[in-house]
């Protein structure tokens, strides 16, 4: 081995030992004669010394060496001189005087700092990841990612789960985004899809008997890209059979996130054990999204029924129309001014809004251009409603889209929230979202879509309604929501092959199209299958809310950027004309294929 310790591990205690060390040059600094180098490894860094007067050579090799190259070092661990200790290194009593100096690799100089983590261009950080994964942060993020995976993994092997492997060639899966195709050479003019998620295989792995199956599981998704989403990403996948209630599922992720949290990342607190559980419809009430951060109030108030004859045209026509009138408090934000207000009513129309309503809060009443309009009853409710207070600002959205006003609020809560700093990255608000309709109808389509996938099972109680109000049906399905992200969905199964064919009839799948893209596991149901449920977790999502990453690109090794380019090795590119050829494939590119990102 090229060295006998880490570059982290020496203490005072090594005092007087000679040690071998390897790694990188972190920092350099020259003091006339001595020369310091700070090297690193993966494990931390040590501060090595070379003095010109005692051990020539070793300076001069020091003195010549540069930011990132390798070395390996001989030399006897030291006590610092009383003042020259490093309290914010772990090392930081010791250094290393060097006697012997081997360049292992020198390096171009870098095209941008390794020993510091700010101010980079992402483009330049993906293009040299490599480089990028040096740095402090991106080494602290795989390390907490790898924490994670291993706490999982520990936590499930010792409650009864097997780790099973799916394919990656399969066929299309029923999560609804565009999927990735590959061509097939032995099949000419057949195509494999990668999975979305192994959802259909785990479920046939229940049939087969497995009983508890998770995997750490790469899914495939074709779909415009965001901070948090990547078209490859990870779930954390798992189903067990000889579950009836959601709670089965839901217990279980429950007590597994909550040990997670106190072992990986006990600095964090959560901020309600057991975790809330809340109705979907609740949630865009309350928050205006069924992915709420509950670290902070700031709840929206219906003010609907107030609109009719109220005298301000926006409101009232918004709920002639079938809309909502909704508003927000923002507590103590009465000192804004018209030009801030304008920014905020600038926000919401990115989400489409038509426009922001506004009240100041003063001691003697409401001051804004709409007071004039309202009767003073109308105005006392919705102050009542709002719990305003002198030095609040009320806040409101009129659309004849409910979900536009949801959607503008629930978004501008958050961002009042930051405005306020009410988003305390140390507290994890775990929350459950459930009683989800089993399907939204489809206005465009003219037919009811799956709020998650056709599998899902109803809520017993509810299955009546199949027939007579499918619309008000509630899935036995469950999200798990922290700070503002969905970070698992899952669901209880239909394992009853008449109730099965029925939901695809509502979904408007006739069966011979329904066999044809689910036909194994339907037939797999014919066997003998278990009831069953599952769940699978956004991992990716998750380690970067446990980082305080920015979007999850800063725990992906190699992620691919905001146009699903991976930027250092330049993927997807063009191929061989011999290679479309092999697969009976023709390019047919529209005029003028420019490459993007
Ligand atoms: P779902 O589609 O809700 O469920 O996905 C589960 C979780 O995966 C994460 N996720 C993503 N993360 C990063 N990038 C993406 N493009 C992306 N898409 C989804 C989210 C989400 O909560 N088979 C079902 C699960 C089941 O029913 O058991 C499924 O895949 O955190
Ligand atoms: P206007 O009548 O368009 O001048 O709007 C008067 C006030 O109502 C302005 O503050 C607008 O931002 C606000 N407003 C306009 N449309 C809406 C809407 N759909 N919801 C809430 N406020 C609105």
């Amino acid at each position: 081995m090229y060295k006998t310790h880490t570059c982290g591990e020496l203490r005072a205690e090594h005092v007087g030992q000679e040690v071998t060390l390897a790694g990188w040059v972190h920092r350099r600094r020259d003091h006339g004669g001595v020369t310091f180098i700070d090297l690193r490894d993966r494990f931390g860094i040590v501060q090595i010394v070379a003095d010109q007067a005692t051990h020539p050579e070793a300076h001069q090799a020091l003195e010549a060496a540069r930011n990132e190259w390798v070395l390996q070092v001989r030399g006897k661990v030291r006590r610092r001189p009383q003042g020259a200790e490093n309290p914010n290194l772990p090392t930081g009593e010791i250094e290393v005087e060097v006697f012997q100096v081997q360049v292992l690799n020198p390096a171009k100089p870098t095209p941008f700092t390794i020993n510091k983590d700010d101010g980079v261009d992402e483009h330049i950080r993906l293009k040299y990841r490599y480089l990028d994964l040096r740095r402090e942060n991106m080494r602290r993020n795989l390390e907490l990612r790898h924490r994670v995976v291993k706490f999982i993994r520990d936590y499930l092997d010792q409650h009864g789960f097997l780790e099973i492997e799916t394919p990656i060639l399969f066929k299309s899966t029923p999560e609804g985004a565009r999927d990735y195709l590959v061509p097939s050479r032995v099949h000419p003019g057949e195509f494999y899809a990668l999975p979305q998620s192994p959802q259909q295989l785990k479920q046939l792995l229940m049939v087969a008997g497995i009983e508890r199956y998770f995997q750490i599981a790469r899914c495939f998704r074709d779909e415009d890209l965001r901070g948090d989403r990547q078209p490859e990403f990870t779930q954390l996948d798992l189903e067990m059979s000889f579950v009836d209630r959601r709670e089965d599922v839901m217990d279980l992720m429950e007590d597994m996130f909550t040990a997670l949290v106190k072992t990986v990342v006990p600095h964090k607190r959560i901020l309600q054990e057991p975790w809330p559980r809340i109705s979907y419809q609740d949630a865009l009430d309350r928050f205006g999204t069924d992915h709420p951060d509950l670290r902070f109030g700031l709840e929206l108030k219906d003010i609907s029924d107030l609109a009719p004859g109220c005298g301000f045209r926006v409101f009232e026509q918004a709920v002639a129309e079938g809309g909502h009138v909704r508003g927000i408090n923002a507590k103590g934000l009465g000192h804004l001014s018209r030009k801030e207000v304008d920014a905020l009513t600038d926000f919401v129309k990115q989400y489409d809004a038509k426009g922001l309503a506004y009240l100041y809060v003063e001691d003697q009443g409401f001051r804004s251009p709409i007071t004039k309009f309202f009767a003073q009853e109308t105005l006392d409710e919705i102050g009542r409603r709002l719990e305003a207070e002198p030095g609040d600002l009320l806040l409101f959205v009129a659309d004849s889209n409910p979900d536009v006003v949801y959607d503008a609020l629930g978004r501008l809560r958050v961002h009042i929230a930051d405005m306020l700093g009410l988003r305390d990255p140390n507290v994890l608000a775990f929350a459950w979202i459930i009683d989800f309709p089993w399907a939204f109808w489809d206005e465009e389509e003219q037919r009811w879509d799956p709020s998650q996938h056709p599998f899902t099972m109803p809520m017993p109680e509810d299955i009546p309604l199949l027939e007579t109000d499918p619309g008000k049906m509630r899935g036995a399905q469950y999200d798990m929501v922290l700070n503002n992200y969905e970070v698992a969905g899952g669901s209880i199964r239909v394992h009853d092959r008449g109730l099965q064919e029925k939901l695809f009839q509502l979904i408007g799948l006739d069966m011979e199209t329904a066999r044809e893209r689910f036909g194994h596991l339907l037939e797999a149901f014919e066997y003998g299958a278990p009831p069953h449920g599952g769940i699978a977790s956004g991992l990716d999502r998750l380690v970067m809310i446990l980082a305080d990453a920015p979007n999850i690109r800063e725990v992906i090794a190699f992620p691919k950027n905001q146009a699903a380019r991976d930027v250092m090795a330049d993927a997807p590119s063009p191929v061989d004309e011999a290679q479309l050829k092999e697969l009976h494939i023709k390019l047919d590119l529209p005029p003028k294929a420019e490459k993007q990102g």
